[in-house]
């Protein structure tokens, strides 16, 4: 199956910010990206606008082309943002707003009432609404009770360990949350530390897997290789 990859630009932002002024345009980085393959466009506004800023979004969705994913903690502004966008899909994230980065996915069972009012509030503007969750059977399961379209599937952990852990073992849990959500109805969205090393077995083993965003690695292998060709590189990996 076809498995897309999106591009999270949340480093270009970052390295932007750096000096203050439009370098690297963050605007003209995401049309290269499409221009070079990228099947999608992610980004991470947060609260303190460390990295995307909520004007960026406003830039980006002038632009672009293929599918825009907004991913964050649904607090009132992020809502009002997605009203705004409409953006083919938005990935609801559990961070706090001064956490690094995403390091878990939601328990939904959990925060049920939280997440059903915001994925029919969501539903009204016509955006695929997808919830980050941990690699559990059972998150597949609430993730479709409470309304979603998608699950993504945190791999931070598959990531950190995949040099060193048996890998036939390590996938199982991702491999069956997959199909969880495939049994349900559900489509399965991955993210979070997938590299060059570490994404090929993933799409091999990982059934359905609709897509990944990925952007840490990708942007990092860029300083190296060139956006064109890094992202030539990724895909190579989805075949
Ligand atoms: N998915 C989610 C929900 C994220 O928060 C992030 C990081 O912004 C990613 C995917 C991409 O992770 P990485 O930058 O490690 O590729």
């Amino acid at each position: 199956m076809k498995t897309k990859l999106s591009v999270n630009i949340n480093k270009i932002a970052t390295l932007r910010n750096a000096r203050g002024g439009n370098l690297p345009d963050l605007v003209q980085v995401a049309k290269d990206c499409e221009k070079f393959g990228a099947e999608g466009i992610t980004v991470h506004p947060r609260p303190d606008e460390r990295h995307i800023r909520f004007v960026d979004v406003y830039d980006l969705k002038k632009i672009v082309t293929t599918e825009f994913n907004i991913e964050g903690f649904p607090d009132e502004k992020f809502l009002q943002l997605i009203e705004a966008i409409h953006p083919e899909q938005t990935t609801l994230v559990p961070d706090a707003a001064h956490v690094l980065t995403s390091s878990e996915g939601w328990d939904i069972e959990k925060n049920f009432e939280f997440l059903k009012t915001i994925v029919q509030r969501l539903k009204l503007t016509q955006t695929r609404v997808s919830i980050f969750v941990n690699p559990e059977i059972k998150q597949a399961e609430w993730a479709k009770k409470v309304g979603a379209d998608r699950i993504e599937i945190y791999t931070g952990d598959y990531a950190h360990q995949f040099s060193t852990a048996d890998k036939s073992e390590l996938i199982k849990p991702y491999t069956a949350c997959a199909l969880a959500a495939e049994q349900v109805g559900l489509g399965v969205n991955a993210g979070h530390d997938l590299n060059l090393e570490n994404l090929n077995f993933f799409k091999e083993q990982v059934v359905p897997l609709h897509e990944v965003s990925i952007g840490h690695a990708l942007i990092s292998d860029a300083l190296y290789f060139g956006l064109q060709n890094t992202i030539h590189q990724y895909l190579q990996c989805l075949k």
